[in-house]
């Protein structure tokens, strides 16, 4: 069994991107804004405030009380869509409940969408012509290429449909010529579909959901999930699903350490479009 080391391999993007900053003398900023106090998001801010500090992309975060109105944050994203000195914007997400997320995200300019969430970048990836690439798929993607692991023709089951990993996901992987099968809480017997897989990818959110059984012998296991207990960190697959694998991302230090490495990347090339 392989470790696929997403922290080293963030790593040796951050230094990469920390020497084109330097050589081409480039000033990105990324602006983060947060709505509310949920504590996961302030941890995930933390965390994107801290790396772009380390490869000298300049950070600013906007946090909002969680009774913002919506029109203000409206207009707030549109003043820094127009400011030259702005890269990239990114909305923390989850937003409120009263707010609505969708009309938020496609009021930022696409060249500023460090998240590729908008309905352009969605589309763009749609059509197989990508510009922006949401951080997390585009993360599993780099490591599986890192480590060489064939894509073209192979079965992946993603078990998770959300519109920040398991939808971008399904373009993605499709556009590699992989055969994609996605499974979902309303999905009957999982199993029957995850036991195929010659890439599993969860991101459910939910310890323990993969276990060893769901799995085929030597498969590749992409674990997105994050969850919380007592102070650590689990991923969604079960401890005894490690050996059974020929490779498999850790929680943590798998897949997080390369959303963000993505999302540095893409403040670059939105930094790129933008000054052209
Ligand atoms: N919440 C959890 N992960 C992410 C992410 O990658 N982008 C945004 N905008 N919100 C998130």
């Amino acid at each position: 069994m392989i470790i696929l080391n997403g922290k080293e391999v963030s790593r040796k993007i951050k230094n990469e991107i920390k020497e084109k900053i330097q050589k081409e003398n480039l000033s990105p900023l990324l602006v983060v804004i947060r709505v509310g106090d949920d504590p996961a998001s302030e941890t995930y801010v933390k965390s994107k405030n801290k790396s772009c500090n380390e490869v000298g992309i300049k950070f600013k975060e906007i946090h909002l009380k969680k009774e913002e109105k919506e029109e203000n944050i409206i207009n707030m994203i549109k003043l820094l869509n127009n400011d030259p000195l702005v890269s990239g914007i990114l909305v923390q997400l989850p937003l409120p409940s009263n707010l609505d997320t969708d009309k938020i995200i496609n009021t930022i300019l696409p060249s500023k969408d460090v998240d590729g969430l908008t309905n352009t970048n969605k589309c763009s990836l749609l059509n197989n012509n990508p510009i922006i690439i949401p951080c997390t798929p585009k993360g599993i993607l780099y490591l599986l290429k890192e480590y060489q692991i064939p894509i073209k023709g192979k079965n992946i089951v993603i078990v998770g449909r959300s519109k920040l990993v398991g939808r971008p996901l399904i373009d993605l992987l499709l556009n590699e010529n992989a055969t994609v099968t996605i499974c979902h809480s309303h999905t009957e017997n999982i199993k029957e579909h995850t036991i195929n897989a010659d890439i599993l990818i969860s991101a459910v959110g939910k310890k323990n959901i993969i276990k060893s059984d769901m799995i085929k012998a030597n498969a590749v296991v992409i674990d997105v999930g994050i969850n919380k207990e007592n102070g650590k960190i689990y991923g969604d697959v079960e401890e005894s699903v490690y050996d059974k694998v020929s490779y498999i991302t850790p929680v943590p230090g798998g897949i997080g350490p390369m959303t963000v490495a993505m999302l540095l990347q893409n403040t670059i090339q939105c930094y790129m479009i933008n000054k052209k």
